[in-house]
């Protein structure tokens, strides 16, 4: 910068005034032309929704798409029911079979208090549409006891204390059976990682894996549902 002073020329440092000016002047310069870019960019994802409401794209007046007849065998006796396409196999099964016992803790596929067998494999029936399970076994928590004999699982978490408010049980122990039943576990660590979809928010996580481990021993319990 250059200053007068005295009728001469004077090269002297800007003042601190006049730096502040330039920086502002130029860091507009650099940033104007960014932000114009993503001003547009945020428009046009703004003016494309990735999930536009079935409102906005249905006809005026459409009809609903209809129910399906589907049959599921659920703990060993034939079921036919009516499900929308977006019933879940928990919905079904609580809702419309009345089977209470398999819970619903999150919805989402995150705690696993929906656990269930289909085909003999533990899968979370909050995550299943029912009408994709059509002609499949289903096992729930209500399918395990045999009369008043209960099933080798359900007496070792009783024994064990391998739980407290309940609410994850159900889903516990029909993973565990789809635990024992995949035949991977080989130390309490195994048991661990195995399980460790199923949450449960008491903390009996010892209790439980003692009671695997238990229900393991007294392979009684594995036979009579493979
Ligand atoms: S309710 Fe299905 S995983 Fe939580
Ligand atoms: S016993 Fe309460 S959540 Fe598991």
């Amino acid at each position: 910068m250059i200053r007068r002073k005295n009728g001469r020329v004077n090269w002297a440092e800007p003042s601190s005034r006049s730096r502040r000016r330039h920086s502002v002047r130029s860091s507009r310069r650099t940033l104007e032309p960014r932000r114009r870019k993503n001003r547009r960019r945020i428009k046009s994802r703004v003016a494309t929704p990735l999930i536009v409401p079935r409102s906005e794209t249905a006809e005026p007046g459409a009809a609903l798409p209809a129910k399906s007849r589907i049959t599921l065998k659920v703990n060993g006796a034939e079921k036919q029911l009516e499900v929308a396409p977006w019933t879940t196999l928990l919905d079904a099964l609580r809702e419309q079979l009345g089977l209470t016992g398999t819970k619903k803790g999150c919805d989402h596929g995150q705690c696993g208090a929906c656990t269930v067998l289909v085909n003999g494999k533990r899968i979370n029936s909050c995550l299943a549409l029912a009408i994709m399970k059509d002609g499949a076994e289903i096992t729930t928590i209500e399918g395990l006891a045999d009369g008043d004999m209960l099933h080798a699982l359900q007496k070792a978490f009783i024994e064990h204390d391998a739980f407290q408010c309940g609410y994850c049980t159900p889903g516990q122990i029909c993973s565990a059976l789809g635990l024992i039943k995949e035949g991977k576990v080989k130390t309490s660590d195994d048991i661990r990682e195995l399980m460790s979809g199923n949450i449960c928010r008491c903390g009996a996580y010892p209790n439980i894996v003692a009671a695997i481990e238990e229900a393991m021993r007294a392979e009684h319990g594995t036979e009579r549902h493979e």
